[in-house]
């Protein structure tokens, strides 16, 4: 059975089992259990941060627990629990209807809410984590439900406990989310106030809607359409490296973008050394490199895993010689 992914890969699993209830999840794993114990489950949501080397000699689960309940407001906030298999595009469009805010800049990230909470996603200045309150999953092996307040969920920039630790070991079921009631735009992010003024709209005055449809053309701008090209957004993280190390870089290179990070570290630009490195645009086989985002790679068509994974490691290559910088993929190799 065929795993959807957004890089367009082929590959296949045993069976693709979706689930739209704890109940549903839990009668799936006993059976899987009972008859399969020995094979591996891997979970899943819309496979927009995944790339497939091979198939997957397994199980997929994949969340269709949908729908959203408030759990509590106030004058000020809401907190608003919502199903992992919901869209989370999808529900920012309607959070920002109800008058709930703090997601706007997160529009049009690709994936599930659940997969959000795993992947940390972030974009333009908010994180999910400036966002999540808790996070519910059950456990694959003996379908405990637990509870993550977001303090637990050892967030960092794009990482968490589900990543880590906690890899494979829990299906997450819902995420509640704390949103605010009142509007306060986050245009700290590097262009944002330019792309508001370009549209002839007052910082002051700014709707959510509007702030969404800034970041929605921003991103269609630059990013390819995993539907008309296959991709999984950003494929490395933006590398934090010493300061020291920063500097002495910045000393041959004075234009390289940098931010601030951890004490004593500076993030760098991934897209930047790799575009300095001579690869956006270029083509390795069927894989290659975005030609307005050096950060992304994408199918050209009939790209296998391997192919891309080629095209990754040609790129770090380069970047390692050139910069002394180790780059690391943000997409999970399956
Ligand atoms: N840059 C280049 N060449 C490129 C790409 C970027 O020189 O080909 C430079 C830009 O000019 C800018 C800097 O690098 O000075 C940063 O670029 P950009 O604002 O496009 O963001 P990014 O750091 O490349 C990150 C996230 C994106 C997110 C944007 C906006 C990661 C790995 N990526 O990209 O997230 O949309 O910021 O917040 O952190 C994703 O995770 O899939 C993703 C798309």
């Amino acid at each position: 059975m065929r795993i959807e992914n957004t890089f367009g890969i082929e590959a296949e699993a045993l069976a693709v089992i979706k689930y739209d209830s704890e109940k549903g999840l839990t009668n799936a794993l006993k059976t899987l259990h009972k008859f399969n114990a020995e094979l591996p489950i891997l979970l899943i949501g819309q496979g927009s941060n995944l790339l497939f080397l091979n198939d997957f000699k397994g199980f997929v689960l994949k969340s269709n627990i949908k729908g959203f309940v408030v759990k509590q407001e106030t004058d000020d906030e809401v907190l608003v629990e919502v199903g992992s298999g919901e869209v989370c595009d999808e529900f920012i469009a309607q959070a920002i209807q109800r008058g709930w805010y703090g997601m706007e800049n997160l529009s049009l990230i690709p994936g599930q809410v659940g997969a959000a909470a795993v992947q940390n996603i972030g974009a333009y200045g908010v994180e999910a984590q400036d966002v999540i309150e808790e996070v519910k999953g059950i456990s694959l092996k003996d379908y405990s439900e637990r509870i993550w307040k977001q303090q637990e969920c050892q967030y960092g920039y794009r990482q968490s406990i589900f990543k880590g630790d906690l890899w494979g070991q829990y299906a997450i079921t819902r995420v509640t989310f704390r949103l605010k009631k009142h509007f306060e735009p986050k245009l700290q992010y590097g262009g944002l106030v330019k792309a508001v003024e370009e549209k002839g709209l007052m910082k002051d005055s700014l709707t959510a809607q509007e702030l969404r449809q800034i970041i929605i053309d921003i991103r269609r701008a630059k990013l390819p359409d995993p539907k008309k090209q296959g991709n999984a957004g950003s494929f490395f993280k933006n590398p934090v490296v010493p300061k020291e190390q920063a500097e002495r870089l910045l000393a041959e290179y004075p234009t390289m973008p940098h931010y601030p990070a951890d004490e004593g570290k500076v993030k760098l630009a991934a897209g930047w050394l790799i575009e300095q490195a001579g690869w956006k645009g270029k083509s390795l086989g069927p894989a290659a490199v975005h030609d307005r985002q050096a950060l992304v790679l994408v199918n050209k068509g009939g790209a296998s895993g391997s192919d891309i994974q080629r095209l990754c490691e040609a790129i770090k290559k380069d970047v390692k010689e050139r910069f002394g910088i180790e780059l690391e993929p943000e997409v999970n190799f399956i």
